[in-house]
């Protein structure tokens, strides 16, 4: 089908400001929260984020801008765009890795999503109120060990995804995250304040911003670019989906700029709300996973105003979770909306129906299911790690070979610039990061990871 003919009835973004809420609320997620705060923490605080920064600077916005590229150019979903710009060729097997990636991503996601709805109900009903510490901590095991419970949650939380999915691009996804993410950032900013104005505040500023270079091993590099890729929501479709809503006229580069710098913002703020408020109350910061879950309960049990303040934080992590699973529900939509022409709600509905099912393993790995090892890991570890260290990293490896090497330098420059309208002084630049730095940086992380090198 000719191309103009397919862009002419497809939804997509209506402002600028809503593509930006919706790749930021795609990006900005548990990732930035729950999960970039404790690897920070045991990779050496400001150590880790230089690199990670680097990570985001020099390849994250680059793979994000390869991916707009493809979507834009295709206006397809992940496996048709390579179908439309690469016809008969084996490219669009990259979209098919891509579309398992993210149904499994989002299966184990859903999990750490219920367990924030239970959480943020938690604190609503002040359940924690007169525990002692260690009756707090026992409550993350206990809650997560059940078999109903957190699967209801879990549920729960792929309900409000699927409701938002099925209006629309337009009317579901733009207008939520154009409501959600303003939000989102008023809550962070409470509880920032609140945190840096704690007693004792400046030793957790100091360990999140003093580098630690002693822990910088092959292993949190690669925890510092997979991290990368993770929370721009990279190597999974999600941003070729994305891109391919945005509106012919507007700017793909700064489109990436912004939402890249939204997104640190949030990881770093979300720091700041964290290691103050650990440090005040004498906790060790190298928590790891019960961060968010163990730790920050049994602070705001102790601190002034904690009953609005947990609230607030649970609140913070159910939006920051649900705008991200709206963006890994609408690239599998968008596959069977246009692939299979599945109309959208039914799509919808059935895909909310498989993730529903893969995460009741995921979701019992902490329980029944626990002693059931792949590698030694349970279910859920054995998810993140697959997607994490070869799904992810993989896909972004062919995204850009494929628009560094084959795409075709003019139409790849036609894109950017909007057919010759903008200019695009970094092109140069861009190119040499494409077709050089980001291949080689993926791979030789990736050996250093798994051990090889
Ligand atoms: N970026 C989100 C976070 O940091 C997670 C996320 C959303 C995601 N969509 C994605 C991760 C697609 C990988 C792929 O929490």
């Amino acid at each position: 089908m000719p191309l103009d003919k397919l862009s002419v009835n497809r939804d997509g973004f209506s402002s600028k400001f809503g593509i930006i809420a919706a790749a930021a609320g795609s990006a900005i997620g548990l990732g930035n929260i729950w999960r970039f705060p404790y690897i920070a923490g045991q990779g050496g605080g400001a150590a880790f984020i230089i690199v990670y920064a680097i990570f985001i600077i020099f390849i994250g916005m680059s793979c994000m801008l390869v991916e707009f590229v493809i979507g834009r150019r295709s206006q397809r979903d992940v496996i048709g765009a390579f179908q439309t710009l690469s016809p008969g060729k084996p490219w669009f097997l990259s979209g098919w890795l891509a579309t398992v990636t993210i149904t499994l991503i989002f299966a184990f996601y859903s999990v750490v999503f219920g367990w924030t709805l239970d959480y943020l109900i938690k604190s609503v009903l002040n359940s924690f109120s007169g525990m002692s510490p260690n009756e707090i901590t026992s409550v993350f095991g206990n809650t997560t060990s059940q078999i109903f419970r957190p699967l209801i949650y879990t549920f729960i939380g792929i309900a409000l995804t699927v409701l938002v999915v099925m209006g629309g691009v337009q009317k579901g996804i733009e207008k939520c995250a154009k409501i959600l993410m303003p939000i989102l950032f008023l809550f962070l900013i409470i509880l920032v304040i609140r945190s840096v104005t704690l007693p004792g505040s400046s030793k957790g500023l100091l360990f999140l911003f003093k580098p630690d270079f002693s822990k910088l091993t092959g292993n949190t590099i690669l925890t510092a670019l997979g991290q990368a890729f993770f929370t721009l929501s990279l190597g999974v479709g999600t941003m070729v989906t994305y891109g391919s809503y945005i509106k012919k006229k507007e700017k793909l580069a700064s489109t990436v700029v912004y939402t890249c710098i939204l997104n640190s913002c949030v990881s770093i703020l979300a720091g700041i709300a964290i290691f103050p408020a650990v440090f005040s109350f004498g906790i060790s910061p190298e928590q790891g996973p019960g961060l968010a879950f163990v730790t920050l309960p049994n602070i705001f049990q102790q601190m002034f105003g904690g009953y609005f303040f947990g609230i607030i934080f649970f609140l913070l992590m159910t939006t920051a979770a649900l705008t991200s699973t709206i963006s890994m529900l609408e690239p599998l939509v968008a596959v069977t909306t246009e692939g299979l022409k599945v109309p959208r709600k039914k799509a919808t509905i059935i895909i909310g129906i498989i993730i529903a099912l893969i995460s009741i393993p995921c979701s019992l790995s902490f329980g029944i299911m626990s002693g059931v090892k792949f590698m030694g890991m349970n279910f859920f570890e054995f998810l993140n790690y697959i997607t994490a260290n070869f799904g992810m990293t993989f896909v972004s490896l062919i995204f850009t070979v494929f628009v560094g090497w084959f795409l075709g330098s003019k139409t790849v420059k036609a894109e950017l610039s909007n057919e010759g309208e903008l200019k695009v002084g970094y092109y140069p630049v861009f190119m040499f990061l494409v077709r050089f730095v980001v291949p080689v940086a993926i791979v030789v992380v990736f050996l250093s990871g798994i051990g090889v090198i």
